[in-house]
């Protein structure tokens, strides 16, 4: 694939522009519209379960409207990015960050049967998959995370400040989530580990381009490889909701068998707000952004699988990106736009 010329550059930056206003327009008007619909047609249906006001939801006038938009404009977003990276290659890596690719590595077919988000072939098939990915979880976070200030947030705010000899990032992506955690924790040793090796690549080639001395590995988070007890703080952001509700459990089972008696864990994911409305709306999120663990993620008992695995003090509290991060229940601050219900798993090794 060649790069694109100069005329099909500026067609392409139009393009980016247009999803990412659609997006926002989506978000900040076209939602509290359908909610607004919903309140005045179901005004005592706050506090009911998600499933039992989807038909009424669905004959709001608005929600075709809003449906649509939101799988279309994702749609839109990832041909405008796959256009903006054409031909492009990932950096060569002039350290001091490494990486370790798995050749042998068995991606399981849950991962390769859904193209994630909707981004089309997922974030794991060729070098160009990690490139769109990078572009587009700038313009899905509305251009607000483009110096990752929420991964820095999550980090100041939910993760206590101390000495970690070692810090594992599980589902690191590209890296956005790990590199924070290097310049917070200068000292520790911190792994990143993805099963798309495409990812850990341009995760380790930009961490190199910050300087920051950070190990990925492509690796299953089941099987990271990585010694018992060797490890200090487990950390994950927006990677629970991605896995199958039977991988979950040893999701948990590895991190409580890598983890130090009294090591951490701190995933960051969502949770059901008991907001009837705002529920279904995260649930068919998951549907029509192709997430289709997401509904049972939110569905699960986390807290009983954690404990099951080895871990005490376990518990969910709210996370609000736009104020103080971390907040100290699992209750929201109200807000009239489109947002997820961020939250974050606590929990230490017993
Ligand atoms: C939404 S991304 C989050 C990336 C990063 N943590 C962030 O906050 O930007 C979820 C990542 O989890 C990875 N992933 C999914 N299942 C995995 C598994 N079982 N083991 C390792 N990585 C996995 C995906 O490849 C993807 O890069």
């Amino acid at each position: 694939m060649t790069a694109p010329t100069p005329r099909e550059k500026i067609a392409t930056d139009a393009a980016l522009d247009f999803a990412l206003k659609l997006r926002r327009r989506w978000t900040d008007t076209i939602y509290p519209h359908v909610r607004r619909e919903f309140d005045a047609a179901m005004p005592a249906a706050y506090a009911t379960d998600a499933a039992t006001v989807a038909d009424e939801v669905h004959a709001l006038p608005t929600y075709p409207w809003f449906a649509w938009m939101e799988r279309g404009s994702q749609k839109m977003l990832w041909r405008a990015t796959a256009d903006a990276v054409r031909g492009q290659k990932i950096p060569e890596n002039k350290g001091p960050a490494t990486v370790r690719l798995d050749p042998n590595l068995k991606i399981p077919a849950w991962y390769t049967d859904w193209d994630i988000h909707v981004q089309p072939g997922g974030v794991w098939r060729h070098d160009e998959s990690a490139l769109t990915y990078e572009l587009g979880a700038k313009l899905v976070m509305l251009g607000e995370n483009n110096d990752y200030k929420f991964h820095r947030l999550f980090i100041e705010t939910a993760i206590p400040k101390r000495e970690y000899r070692r810090i594992l990032d599980m589902g690191c992506g590209f890296g956005k989530s790990t590199w924070p955690m290097k310049e917070y924790f200068p000292n520790a040793e911190v792994i990143g580990v993805d099963l798309a090796g495409p990812c850990v690549q341009l995760a380790a080639a930009r961490a190199s381009e910050r300087g920051l001395a950070v190990e990925f590995r492509q690796a299953n988070a089941t099987d990271t490889g990585l010694e018992s007890g060797s490890v200090d703080l487990v950390t994950s952001t927006m990677f629970v909701h991605e896995v199958p509700p039977d991988v979950l459990p040893d999701i948990f089972k590895e991190a409580a068998r890598v983890l130090s008696k009294g090591g951490l864990l701190r995933f960051l994911d969502f949770q059901r707000t008991g907001d009837a409305f705002r529920d279904l709306a995260m649930v068919e999120h998951g549907t029509r952004n192709n997430e289709p663990f997401l509904p049972m993620a939110i569905g699960s008992n986390l807290v009983a699988m954690a404990e099951q695995a080895g871990f005490k003090n376990v518990r969910w509290t709210a996370f609000d990106e736009r104020s103080q991060g971390r907040l100290p229940t699992l209750e929201w601050p109200k807000r009239d736009e489109w947002h997820f219900p961020w939250a974050v798993l606590e929990a230490e090794k017993a």
